[in-house]
């Protein structure tokens, strides 16, 4: 099969949380741009509509959904919200994530709860009504969390994100168990850094020297970084077979060094 069809969305409608910055709103444009119908979730609903507008622009559909992923009573709605609009969602990016660095003994509760709450809680909770959808309405379909190369290894002042990332990291395995009877796939990226407002001020200082220096590839990566992997997942067509996978696209961050 030829690369176009392999990676052609079309029929597909994708659902993108944290789509309103970063690694989200990429991931939108590039579903938009290979045929998929994108609903486009996050808090900030006037970069949604921005991000709606540049789709439409270049003949893409989009539509703008509120959400707020750390809010489990509002999940259904968005689901019900991307329905109205192009039918039952047979793709879910759950990438709605916070980081919140701060040293272990200054994490507050309110902090772990933000941290678990939308990096984990949403994650679940988007998974649960993506699928329970995608299975009453006979859909093969496919959901793709947004692990880190911190679900993998250990840094410091990060210990809640890492650990909400590590979770993310078995429910992708788990879900992957539970849905494949459903013809529902369950896979994940784990990027390394990738520059985007979650790590922009870090990246733009001098204390992010070191850090690059430890990459192999001695850079951090772009968004676009992620198009290929993305495309991957998402078709099913291209990825069929695959289910439970966390594919890491790091710039060769996670082998080991001597
Ligand atoms: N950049 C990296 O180096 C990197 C590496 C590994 C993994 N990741 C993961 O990639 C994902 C995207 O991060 P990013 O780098 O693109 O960061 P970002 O630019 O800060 O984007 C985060 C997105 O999450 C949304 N969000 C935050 N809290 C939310 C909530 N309660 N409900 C709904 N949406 C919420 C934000 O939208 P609103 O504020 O409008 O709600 C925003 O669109 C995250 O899961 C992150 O952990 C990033």
């Amino acid at each position: 099969m030829h690369a176009s069809q392999l990676f052609d969305l079309s029929g597909e409608v994708a659902l993108v949380t944290g789509a309103s910055s970063g690694l989200g709103e990429r991931f939108a444009e590039v579903l938009a741009a290979h045929g998929a119908s994108v609903a486009v979730a996050a808090r900030r609903a006037e970069r949604l509509a921005s991000l709606v507008e540049r789709i439409s622009d270049v003949g893409g559909k989009a539509c703008a959904v509120e959400l707020d992923v750390s809010d489990q009573g509002a999940i259904a709605g968005a689901f019900d919200a991307a329905e109205a609009a192009f039918g039952t969602a047979t793709i879910l990016v759950n990438n709605a994530g916070v980081a919140g660095n701060k040293a272990v003994f200054d994490v507050t509760p309110e902090d772990w709860r933000k941290v678990m709450s939308v990096n984990l809680d949403g994650v679940w909770f988007a998974a649960q009504e993506a699928a329970r959808r995608m299975k009453d309405a006979g859909r093969q379909g496919n959901i793709i969390n947004i692990a880190s190369v911190l679900s993998f290894r250990a840094a410091r002042t990060v210990a809640a994100y890492a650990a909400s990332k590590g979770a993310v990291l078995q429910l992708t395995r788990n879900l992957a168990l539970e849905f494949a009877r459903y013809d529902v796939r369950v896979n994940a990226i784990a990027p390394g850094y990738i520059l985007t407002e979650i790590n922009k001020d870090y990246f733009e200082s001098d204390d992010s020297a070191p850090m690059i220096k430890r990459i192999p590839q001695r850079r951090i990566g772009d968004v676009s970084d992620l198009d290929g992997t993305l495309l991957l997942l998402a078709s099913n067509k291209a990825s069929g077979y695959m289910t439970g996978s966390t594919v890491v696209v790091d710039g060769g961050h996670l082998l080991p060094v001597d």
